[in-house]
């Protein structure tokens, strides 16, 4: 079996590859050229992803591609310990115990603890997208990209003057590690990293000197840990902060730029969306399993598993194809349908599942949710440019636009009945 996640066709039309792979019979394949198994459909991913013992975590972070010595130099200097993604038992029920108790992650948290944060941040992108009435905007930098960013530094509690430094190296690891860098790009990536790294550190080293205690969630982690190693080391408080920053930021910006996409592709959609605001946890939800952001991830076997009627072997690298197995006919039906109101709409794995389901999940569609109905609400006249070419970064496992770009419109008022009534049994019938 062939696959090549950085091919035209990947990048273009990966439910086509993903479609090709279900269709093939035997349950997983060995992809020779990319030395991983891939594993497609949705009972075989939710398994692996729940079973934590045999598909481990321990090279989920490390390079899909042999990287050049001067990178991996740098890369070794990164000394973070495992404590989210990467780690497994014992460790990893332990650092998700106090990842549990110091980040809001349920929605009822989520919108207690940082619901007044989401919407100070999206009014103030809405009004700056708002203020630029008949220009041509890049969703893309313009609101999808910064948003998650500016609000996972709020929850963090860094400061202000720090954003630009962070938006430069936050996307670095998911092109280093899933991506397709050339030797001089990998030295780059990795060395934005390791200040990165190095920038997580000092921030919580700063905060440990100085005894102040804020609301924020290094503050929170600090005192979890309350000077006690066996709960938590600093350095783990360290590589946490380091992790969420670049899981909360990548991942949900893709989310926005998907939802974006779907929401705008018909303006009877975008319509439906403003006038009913109640339309849009339905909406995030099935462009969750439609167009996952990470439709990817990775685990290594660690022992001999049969996977339908193929055995992989021990220390095998597994490729779990979310996407594949959201589009799974097995699971969903008329897969490839676009449909907000299928049943069972929030069966997807796109957060993956068990022991290592995302944290973040909660925020996610909190940002997402806010987000859709303000700018939809804001800027109902919101117009996807017709000349819209769409491509996504070159990635194993984050799919992310390249640009999304739209025209802020005045709403014609005239046609506006004719639009809602029309769009919202639209949207209901996906
Ligand atoms: C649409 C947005 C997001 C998507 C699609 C997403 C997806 C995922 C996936 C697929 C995993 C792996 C789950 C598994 O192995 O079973 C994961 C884990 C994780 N996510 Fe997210 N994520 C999103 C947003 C966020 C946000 C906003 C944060 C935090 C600010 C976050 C933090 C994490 C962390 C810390 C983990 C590791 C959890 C663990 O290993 O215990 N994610 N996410």
């Amino acid at each position: 079996m062939r696959l090549n996640p950085f091919s035209r066709v990947y990048l273009t039309d990966p439910a086509g590859v993903w479609r090709r792979i279900l269709d093939d019979p035997g349950g997983a394949h060995y992809a020779e050229d990319l030395d991983l198994w891939l594993i497609s459909r949705h009972a075989h991913v939710r398994r692996a992803l729940a079973d934590a013992a045999t598909f481990a975590n321990a090279l989920t972070l490390v390079p899909v591609y042999e990287v050049c010595p001067a990178a991996l130099s740098v890369i070794m200097q990164i000394d973070a310990p495992p404590t989210t993604a990467a780690a497994d038992p014992p460790t990893h029920p332990r650092t998700r115990r106090a990842l549990r108790a110091t980040f809001a992650n349920t929605a009822e948290r989520v919108e207690a603890e940082y619901g007044a944060i989401v919407r100070r941040r999206v009014e103030q992108l809405v009004s700056r997208l708002a203020a630029r009435q008949g220009e041509q905007v890049d969703l893309v930098p313009d609101f999808a990209t910064e948003l998650p960013l500016l609000v996972v530094l709020d929850i963090l509690g860094v400061p202000d003057a720090d954003i630009g430094r962070i938006r430069s190296w936050a996307d670095g690891q998911i092109a280093l590690i899933w991506g397709q860098p050339d030797p001089a790009e990998q030295v780059r990536l990795a060395q934005g990293l390791l200040e990165f790294w190095h920038y997580c550190e000092e921030l919580v080293r700063r905060r440990v000197d100085s005894g102040q205690q804020g609301d924020d969630f290094i503050s929170r982690a600090l005192t979890y840990r309350d000077d006690d190693d066996s709960v938590l080391t600093v350095p783990e408080v360290a590589s946490l902060a380091f992790n969420l920053l670049v899981a909360g930021h990548e991942t949900t910006a893709g989310l926005l730029a998907h939802a974006l996409d779907q929401a705008l592709s018909d303006p009877r959609r975008w319509s439906a969306i403003a006038a009913d605001p109640g339309l849009v946890p339905a909406f995030v939800a099935e462009t969750l399993r439609f167009a996952p952001a990470i439709d990817g991830w990775l685990r290594v076997t660690t022992r001999d598993v049969t996977v339908g009627a193929v055995t992989i072997p021990a220390g095998a690298r597994c490729l779990l194809l979310i996407g594949a197995a959201n589009r799974d006919p097995a699971a969903f039906q008329d897969p490839d349908r676009f449909d907000p109101h299928r049943p069972d709409v929030g069966n997807h794995l796109s957060f993956g599942h068990g022991p290592h389901f995302c944290i973040g999940a909660g925020l996610a569609r909190l940002e997402a949710g806010i987000a859709i109905s303000r700018l939809a609400q804001t800027i109902p006249g919101l117009r996807l440019s017709p000349e819209q070419h769409r491509s996504y970064k070159p990635n194993v496992a984050f799919r992310a636009h390249r640009r999304l770009l739209a025209t802020i419109d005045i709403p014609a008022s005239s046609d506006e009945p004719v639009a809602r009534g029309g769009a919202t049994a639209e949207v209901r019938a996906g």
